[in-house]
C-alpha cells in the first residue's frame, strides 16, 4: 500500500523544517521501503502568493485526497495588512475546518537532555508528560457572528462568539478519556464555567461523558488556573482537554516547560484518524531562511503521523528515539542551546536525525554496516531501547 502525504511547507521558517522532515520520509522509504507519495502545495502567504488564496482549490483537494498532511507554518509580515478574511491563516483554519479535523493532540513532553533548556527550574519540570486535547474545530474561532460593526455613536465595535454544541464537546471529551485510558488515567477539562455559559455547558457534558469511563479520574479546573498551574506545578497533570482558544494559549505555555516551542509536535485529526501533522510553533519570520529554526518539532509530527493516522507504532517509536540520540550527542539548535552543547543549524540537525534513524534502522548483531538480511525493522524486531 502506498501511503499518500500531503507536503504543505507554508511560509517563513515552514519550507526550511518541512524538508528536514521530509528527509526523515525519505529516509524510511530508502531504508525500509515504507511505500510513499510525497505531493507538495502551497498554503497560507504562499498559497496567496501562487494562487491568489491561503487555502487555493488544489491544495484543498490534495489535501483531502491524502491520507495524511504534513504542514510547516503560515503567516509573516508581508501578508499582515490584508483583512482578516484572506490571511494566511485562514489557510490553516480552512484545512482544520475543511477537513473536520476536530482533535489536536499536543504532546508536551520534556527529554531529559533539555532540562537545563527550560526558563523553569529542573526540578518543576523534570519528567513532564502532559497530553493537551484541543478542540479545534469549533468555539470562538469558527462560532458566527462575527466581525466589526458601527454603532449608533460611530464607533466601531469588535464582536465574535464562543460556541460549542454537545456533540462538539461530547466527542473531543472522548477522544481525551480514550487517550488518559493509555496513559495516566487522568483527565482534567479546562473551562471558564463561573464565567460563561458556554463553557458551563462543557463542564456538564464532561462530567457525563466521564461515566463512560469509570476507571479514568476526571477533574475540572479553570483556565485561570491552569495556566497558573502549568508554571507552577506541571507535572500534576495527565491529560488536559480544553476548547480551541484555551487550548491555543496553554499549549504555547506548556511548551515552554519543554524547553522550547521548537519541540512541540502535533496532530490534529478528523473522526477517520486521517490527520494533518505539524509543529505548534509559528513561522517565525525573524529567523526565517537562516538556516536556526529548530526542525525536531516537525519531526517529531511526522512520528506521530505513523502513530495516529499509519498506526505503526514501531515506526513512531523510532523517529522519536532518533531524535533522543541527537539530544544525547549534544547536538542543539539555538533555542535549545545551553552551555556544553553544541550550536547547530536547521540542515545539520535534521541530517543529524536521519543518521541516528539509519542506525537505529539498520541495528546489526556486530553493531557494524548494514546487512540486507538484518533490516530490524522488517523483521518486526526493534531493540528494545527503542520500544
Ligand atoms: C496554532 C496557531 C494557530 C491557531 C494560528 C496560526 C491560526 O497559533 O496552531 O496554535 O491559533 O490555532
Ligand atoms: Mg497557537
Amino acid at each position: 500500500m502506498t501511503h499518500k502525504i500531503a507536503v504543505l511547507p507554508g511560509d517563513g521558517i515552514g519550507p526550511e523544517i518541512v524538508d528536514q522532515a521530509v528527509k526523515v520520509i525519505d529516509c524510511l522509504q530508502r531504508e525500509l521501503g515504507w511505500q510513499v507519495e510525497l505531493e507538495h502545495a502551497p498554503v497560507g502567504g504562499a498559497g496567496i502568493d501562487q494562487a491568489g488564496q491561503p487555502l487555493p482549490d488544489a491544495t484543498l483537494r490534495l489535501a483531502q485526497a491524502a491520507d495524511a498532511i504534513l504542514l510547516g507554518a503560515v503567516g509573516g509580515p508581508k501578508w499582515e495588512k490584508r483583512d482578516i478574511a484572506v490571511r494566511p491563516e485562514k489557510g490553516l483554519l480552512g484545512l482544520r475546518s475543511e477537513l473536520q479535523l476536530f482533535a489536536n493532540l499536543r504532546p508536551a513532553l520534556l527529554y531529559p537532555q533539555l532540562e537545563h533548556a527550560s526558563t523553569l527550574k529542573p526540578a518543576v519540570v523534570s519528567g513532564l508528560d502532559i497530553m493537551i486535547i484541543r478542540e479545534l474545530t469549533g468555539d470562538i474561532y469558527f462560532g458566527k457572528p462575527r466581525g466589526v460593526r458601527i454603532l449608533e455613536n460611530g464607533e466601531r465595535q469588535g464582536f465574535n462568539t464562543m460556541v460549542y454544541a454537545e456533540h462538539e464537546i461530547e466527542r473531543i471529551g472522548r477522544v481525551a478519556f480514550e487517550s488518559a485510558l493509555k496513559r495516566g488515567k487522568r483527565v482534567c477539562s479546562v473551562d471558564k464555567a463561573n464565567v460563561l455559559e458556554t463553557t458551563e455547558l462543557w463542564r456538564e457534558v464532561m462530567t457525563r461523558v466521564a461515566k463512560d469511563y469509570p476507571t479514568v479520574q476526571l477533574s475540572h479546573m479553570y483556565v485561570d488556573n491552569a495556566a497558573m498551574q502549568l508554571v507552577r506545578a506541571p507535572k500534576q497533570f495527565d491529560v488536559m482537554v480544553t476548547g480551541n482558544m484555551f487550548g491555543d494559549i496553554l499549549s504555547d505555555c506548556a511548551a515552554m516547560l519543554t524547553g522550547s516551542i521548537g519541540m512541540l509536535p502535533s496532530a490534529s485529526l478528523d473522526s477517520h484518524a486521517k490527520g494533518m501533522y505539524e509543529p505548534i510553533h509559528g513561522s517565525a519570520p525573524d529567523i526565517a531562511g537562516k538556516g536556526v529554526a529548530n526542525p525536531l518539532a516537525t519531526i517529531l509530527s511526522v512520528a506521530m503521523m505513523m502513530r495516529y493516522t499509519f498506526n505503526d507504532v514501531r515506526l513512531a517509536n523510532v523517529i522519536e528515539a532518533s531524535v533522543q540520540d541527537v539530544l544525547v550527542e549534544g547536538l542543539r539548535t539555538a533555542d535549545i542551546y545551553t552551555a556544553g552543547t553544541r550550536k547547530v543549524g536547521t540542515e545539520e540537525m535534521g541530517d543529524a536525525v536521519v543518521a541516528a534513524l539509519i542506525r537505529n534502522v539498520w541495528r546489526t548483531e556486530t553493531g557494524g554496516a548494514p546487512d540486507t538480511d538484518k533490516r530490524c525493522m522488517r523483521e518486526g524486531g526493534l531493540t528494545n531501547e527503542i520500544d
